[in-house]
């Protein structure tokens, strides 16, 4: 009964390893705020994720509050969804040591995510960066969270998840909901402004507009934007990544369809075009800046959301784990 009645559950997290960018906003914190009514959302700062590669302290700790301005300037209502650091909840770590022995070896090495990146980062291939998936599994299985907001690169992650779920179900009893992937239709893809093959990534400072890059940094950006050598303003990702990735971006911007873009910019070139997509994005952008620049101004609120937010999460998080700790055998005390 309880069951049908309540809200479906989503959990997501965004890694503090860089600033968030517009990548982020469009492709998944413009969705998480669509979903804050219809569902029981639980928005996650993965620190603990993000130092599976080296972070500098300092800069992870200043990261992880600014990212929980930012959803909060970009309308997640702390009101209305859990947003908590995940350091602040030790049932994360606790639950993934447990999840990482129902998981085996050779599951781990197939994640795509973890041959790019140890790739990436050969001098330093932890255990940790190999065992991320399974952290992420036990932030999802923590919350029996129904639905899980990712873009399609962490589709797989979310896949093991369910692997892992369904085995531990089946050595004890029904523990953890089974999650879906979440890739919500309307969720552009943004692609980087040097590099348009390619996502639009927080490391690569060039291709990607900051969410608090200022209105001068943005015009610049979009100035050197990589298109083609013709002239049209017309949508084709095949050939024309570049331009296609502009007018994604400014549709999302704006609210308009491909097609009233386009007829608007018919007839015109690139130097018409490429400033009225930055000033879309200097538009869409400013007030999410400027409160978040008021947000951080205001430590003790912040504060006061995350304290909060990590009490909640902490009482569901512990409420499915006693249950776990029960079912492997530990002794209650
Ligand atoms: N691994 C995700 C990423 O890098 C972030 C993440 C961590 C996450 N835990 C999660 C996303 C749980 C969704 C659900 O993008």
């Amino acid at each position: 009964m309880e069951n049908q009645e309540r809200k479906k559950r989503i959990f997501s997290g965004i890694q503090p390893s860089g600033e968030l960018t517009l990548g982020s906003y469009m492709g998944a914190i413009k969705n998480w705020v669509n979903l804050q009514d219809a569902y029981e959302c639980i928005y996650c700062i993965v620190d603990m994720h993000a130092i599976t590669v080296r972070q500098d302290p300092a800069q992870l700790r200043r990261r992880s509050v600014e990212q929980l301005a930012q959803y909060i300037a970009c309308g997640l209502d702390p009101q209305k969804n859990i947003m908590f650091i995940q350091s602040h909840v030790p049932q994360h770590a606790e639950l993934s040591w447990i999840l990482g022995c129902y998981t085996q070896f050779g599951e781990l090495s197939r994640m795509t995510q973890f041959k790019q990146k140890s790739q990436q980062h050969a001098d330093n291939i932890t255990a940790g960066l190999f065992t991320y998936p399974v952290l992420m599994a036990a932030d999802i299985l923590l919350y029996q969270a129904d639905l899980v907001p990712v873009g399609a690169d962490q589709k797989q992650h979310v896949e093991l998840c369910r692997d892992i779920a369904q085995r531990f179900n089946g050595v004890y009893s029904p523990t953890f909901t089974l999650p879906e992937p979440f890739i919500p239709k309307m969720g552009a893809r943004i692609m980087s402004l040097g590099n348009p093959e390619n996502k639009m990534s927080k490391s690569d400072p060039d291709g990607c507009v900051y969410l608090m890059d200022s209105p001068e940094e943005i015009r610049r950006k979009f100035k050197r934007a990589v298109t083609d050598s013709e002239t049209a303003v017309r949508f084709d990702k095949e050939n024309k990544p570049g331009v296609s990735n502009l007018l994604t971006i400014y549709c999302a911007a704006t609210g308009k369809t491909l097609e009233e873009a386009e007829a608007e910019f018919a007839g015109q070139g690139y130097g018409v075009f490429k400033p009225a997509v930055a000033d879309a994005v200097v538009e869409l952008l400013r007030p999410i800046r400027e409160e978040s620049q008021r947000l951080m101004a205001d430590k003790a609120y912040l504060q006061s959301v995350y304290q909060e937010g990590a009490q909640k999460a902490q009482r569901l998080a512990e409420k499915n784990l006693s249950k776990v700790r029960r079912k492997v055998g530990f002794v209650a005390w």
